[in-house]
């Protein structure tokens, strides 16, 4: 017997009302005094699961985390078991009140939740005995023409969406303390460097700035994760799709979705939406490592650029002068796992067949854990970047010497008409004797450098200052301080649109 499908109009389901009398509510009685125990999957089997392989292949105690999101999806199937004949308008209501009581009563009474833990297979295994517990053989009806690899999916889908937008508040603060700290020191220049070595004199909100990017591009590799994850694929069923005609539409937008996934196969095996979430974590991670490894350099005595701020720092047991960057040591070390995360996911899925397997299942702790760490370490970071005192005039003296105002030297040679590659060499030849003589080039005499180039003239020795050398960077993207003014008031105004977006 066919029910519920049609050949006639290609893929749109009939959505033909079954008489109630197809699904008599007794037939659960009788089964119920058949089975052995309150497992999902009892019936063929003979003799009981070894204990260790039990506790093994269980997975309650860290998908119940799926947990509100497995009633939302239990609630919209609930839904739509009513206009294709499964369930009457009564039951559904019960159902639907079974839930929602389950759902608050696992919030409260965490005992309750605990007692299942020797007995639930998973979060979706515990909902069915909750139901079957409030409701009786009517809690065994809800999972009609479904399957636990579809709802898995769906759950650890629905949780992806909303991590990434709570990781995506992180990084916003973040943005956020840069802002602010690149308001505060604008005009504050210090040595820019490639190499570790000084390079060339950049603004300090220029440098806060360039970190500000990297976590822009993280925030944007979070919202692509969420939208991998936007789709629903309830209706695949194990793997074939669903032979009641249920509404896939309506399930996908009662839950939020914007659409549905495309094929049931494919449904029930993609975690390219959680390997999203985990590259951008990646992402975040790296980034915050680098800015940590930063700041530990510019903590240092030899540098000090900046004074930790004590309510992110940590002292020495022994040594009672000691104040360490711990807050940044931590956030470096920390980035460890979430790459390891991404690689574990990697390695997970690699070599899988299609379609469902029970590796799946190993997709959820990794991901998990790498979301609340990053979830510290963005707010760690922010607020550790918001406390911390930058030594101006520390940072203004390495900007101020003359060897960083070299390429400035050779620019000076070429705007006299000299090609570029040969200013080059006779500014590193003035270097050569400044370092002979041991002073600045700036205090060599005009013999000694018209020894080296006609060119020079009395006020090549005068050299630059650094306000020069810096506004003389005035490019879109540029270190000028009215470039840095205008990549301000775009950091500020992705910002406030952000701002926005969520008040409305
Ligand atoms: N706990 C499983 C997981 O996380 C749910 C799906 C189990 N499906 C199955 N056929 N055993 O992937």
């Amino acid at each position: 017997m066919l029910v519920g499908t049609s050949a006639a109009a290609g893929c749109a389901p009939t959505n033909k009302i079954l008489p109630a009398e197809n699904f008599p509510a007794a037939a659960g009685k009788e089964t119920m005094t058949e089975r052995k125990d309150d497992r999902l999957w009892g019936g063929r089997f003979e003799r009981e699961p070894n204990a260790q392989f039990d506790a093994f292949q269980r997975s309650f105690a860290f998908d119940r985390r799926l947990l509100p999101y497995e009633i939302a999806v239990d609630r919209a199937w609930a839904n739509a078991l009513e206009p294709i004949g499964i369930f009457t308008a009564a039951e559904v209501k019960q159902t639907l009140a079974a839930l929602d009581k389950i759902a608050e009563r696992a919030k409260t009474d965490s005992a309750w939740l605990e007692s299942f833990g020797a007995t639930a297979e998973d979060v979706h295994h515990f909902v069915e005995k909750a139901l079957v517990e409030e409701l009786g053989p009517l809690g065994w009806k809800l999972h009609t023409g479904r399957s636990r690899n579809e709802l898995v999916t769906t759950d650890f889908r629905l949780f992806v969406i909303d991590a990434a937008a709570e990781i995506q508040r992180g990084v916003e603060a973040l943005l956020n303390a840069f802002l602010m700290q690149a308001k505060a020191n604008l005009g504050v220049p210090m040595a820019g460097m490639t190499h570790m070595q000084h390079a060339q004199p950049i603004l300090l909100s220029h440098f806060l700035l360039a970190h500000a990017e990297a976590f822009t591009r993280d925030m944007t590799r979070l919202q692509h994760a969420a939208e991998s994850a936007d789709a629903c694929p309830m209706g695949s069923g194990a793997l074939a799709g669903n032979s009641f005609a249920i509404d896939r539409n309506a399930i996908a937008r009662e839950l939020g979705f914007s659409g549905i996934t495309a094929n049931s196969l494919d449904a029930v095996s993609d975690r390219d939406f959680a390997l999203d979430y985990l590259f951008a974590l990646s992402g975040i991670a790296t980034h915050l490592s680098r800015l940590a490894e930063d700041f530990v350099i510019f903590a240092s005595q030899e540098f000090s650029y900046v004074l930790l701020p004590d309510e992110y720092s940590t002292g020495s047991s022994l040594m009672p002068q000691k104040k360490n960057p711990d807050a940044w040591e931590l956030i470096r070390g920390k980035t460890g796992r979430i790459t390891g995360a991404l690689v574990s996911l990697l390695t997970t899925l690699k070599g899988l067949p299609t379609s469902y397997q029970r590796d799946l299942q190993e997709d959820k702790e990794a991901l998990f854990a790498a979301h609340d760490q990053i979830e510290e370490m963005v707010w760690v970071a922010m607020g550790a970047i918001a406390a911390t005192k930058f030594n101006a005039e520390r940072l203004r003296a390495t900007a101020t010497n003359p060897v960083l105002f070299a390429t400035d030297a050779a620019d000076y040679l070429v705007h006299k008409g000299v090609p570029f590659r040969q200013a080059h060499d006779l500014v590193g030849k003035v270097l050569r004797e400044a370092e002979r003589q041991g002073k600045s080039w700036t205090h060599l005499s005009l013999e000694d450098v018209q020894k080296i180039s006609h060119f020079f003239e009395k006020d090549f020795l005068e050299g630059p200052s650094v306000e020069d050398v810096i506004a003389n960077k005035i490019v879109p993207g540029g270190t000028a301080p009215e470039c840095v003014r205008a990549a301000i008031a775009i950091l500020q105004n992705r910002l406030n649109k952000r701002t926005t977006k969520r008040g409305a």
